[in-house]
């Protein structure tokens, strides 16, 4: 990265990694996903079992991010844990939470604390989930109490993690729970979504703590090719538009991508040959990360700009660093023309639960260690602090 200025970027600008608590915690026992990484049938090829011991090795993990170089963590409260039973709150693991902000303010890094990464807690998926009249009114009670516990050591907060996946995935495609396919209920749970992330919103605000607070979504570089037009703007309406709407007023949006889709006459295509495809299958597409930018930007009419996640499913590591450079580079001509971008935080510090796909995809700047849960981090790991720390993270 020699080759960037010093001054690229701008001060503050917040170098980071990501985790999820289902992702990496283990033994979330009490949430929808966890039942459906059980229940026979579903396209889970394995459950998440003990993920990588992130729930007593948090400070482990904590201490890694910051001893890369970087200035930021962003990782998700699990939502059944706090509020394992409909008004029953854990005072422990809220507590255990602000531990966790305490100390990535004691090692130099903001906190980015989502409040729901995908899961919900059993109690509330039994009720309908988020087809629950009560579904928005209930996370929205939860972010107040997550927002008074911990609001003064929040540094930025994500209401919801890719609402658009949960919607898409649970009632279009089928592949996550409840694995339903039925374009009605789907957009019921779009609006239920969209709902319960402008009622977040407020209820953060009303808490103590003055950090800002936004959206991720889930952003894909979509492009039509001749014939595909209204297909595409179709296509991005339901996934992408609707959730873009409901950001009105947030302190930010937060991009996550990770390729593109190319959308023909007969909708969706394949990867283009010649396109080298990752472990998810997607199509490899670093240049997505300024496209998407670019149009987060654009439909808010200028709210400042978050990539909460970009990365890379590959156990080639000298790809990763690639593909970061190249997605950087995009990051760099957004900012050059005047978009203001805040942060870019790599998915993910750890190999961990992918979800259906279960441990196979390596998305991790660290690896770990299945038997011992030891931690070892990549080349990327440390080319990554590097860059920040040029950029004067440290
Ligand atoms: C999600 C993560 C996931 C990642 C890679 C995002 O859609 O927020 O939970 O692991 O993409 O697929």
């Amino acid at each position: 990265m020699s080759h960037v200025p010093a001054d690229a970027y701008p001060n503050g600008f917040l170098w980071g990694t990501a985790t999820a608590a289902h992702q990496v915690e283990g033994g979330n026992v009490h949430n929808d996903w966890w039942a459906f990484e059980h229940a026979p049938g579903t396209p889970c090829v394995e459950p998440s079992g003990d993920a990588c011991d992130s729930w007593h090795r948090w400070p482990e993990d904590v201490e890694l991010v910051a001893s890369l170089g970087l200035n930021a963590y962003r990782f998700s409260l699990e939502w059944s844990r706090i509020e394992p039973e409909d008004g029953e709150w854990s005072r422990a693991a809220l507590e255990h939470y602000r531990r966790q902000c305490a100390r990535c303010h004691e090692l130099g890094l903001v906190p980015v604390v989502t409040l729901n990464h995908f899961t919900i807690p059993g109690w509330v998926a039994a009720r309908g989930g988020w087809e629950w009249s009560e579904g928005p009114e209930r996370f929205a009670r939860f972010c107040r109490r997550a927002g008074e516990y911990l609001g003064d050591l929040v540094g930025w907060a994500c209401t919801l993690n890719e609402p658009n996946v949960v919607s898409m995935m649970g009632y279009s495609w089928g592949v996550f729970p409840p694995a339903v396919r039925d374009a009605d209920r789907r957009r019921a749970v779009t609006a239920a979504l969209c709902r319960g992330h402008v009622l977040a919103v407020e209820e953060l605000r009303a808490g103590p703590g003055a950090y800002p607070v936004g959206l991720t979504l889930s952003m894909t570089d979509y492009q039509a090719m001749p014939g595909g037009e209204e297909d595409m703007d179709g296509m991005r309406r339901d996934n992408e538009d609707v959730f873009l709407e409901a950001t009105a007023g947030d302190d930010f949006v937060g991009v996550q991508c990770y390729s593109r889709l190319r959308v023909g006459p007969e909708g969706m295509l394949g990867p283009e040959p010649g396109v080298p495809v990752t472990q998810m299958g997607y199509e490899y597409w670093p240049q997505a990360v300024e496209a998407t930018v670019r149009r987060a930007w654009e439909f808010t009419g200028g709210t400042p700009v978050v990539v909460t996640e970009n990365g890379i499913s590959t156990s080639d590591d000298t790809e990763r660093i690639a593909f970061v450079t190249d997605a950087l580079a995009g990051v760099r001509r957004c900012l050059a023309d005047g978009i203001d971008v805040r942060g870019y935080f790599y998915w993910s510090l750890l190999d961990n639960f992918e979800w259906v796909l279960g441990y196979r995809p390596r998305f991790g700047l660290v690896e770990v260690d299945p038997a011992t849960f030891e931690r070892r981090p990549k080349p990327s790991a440390g080319w990554f602090g590097s860059v920040g720390r040029s950029q004067g993270t440290r």
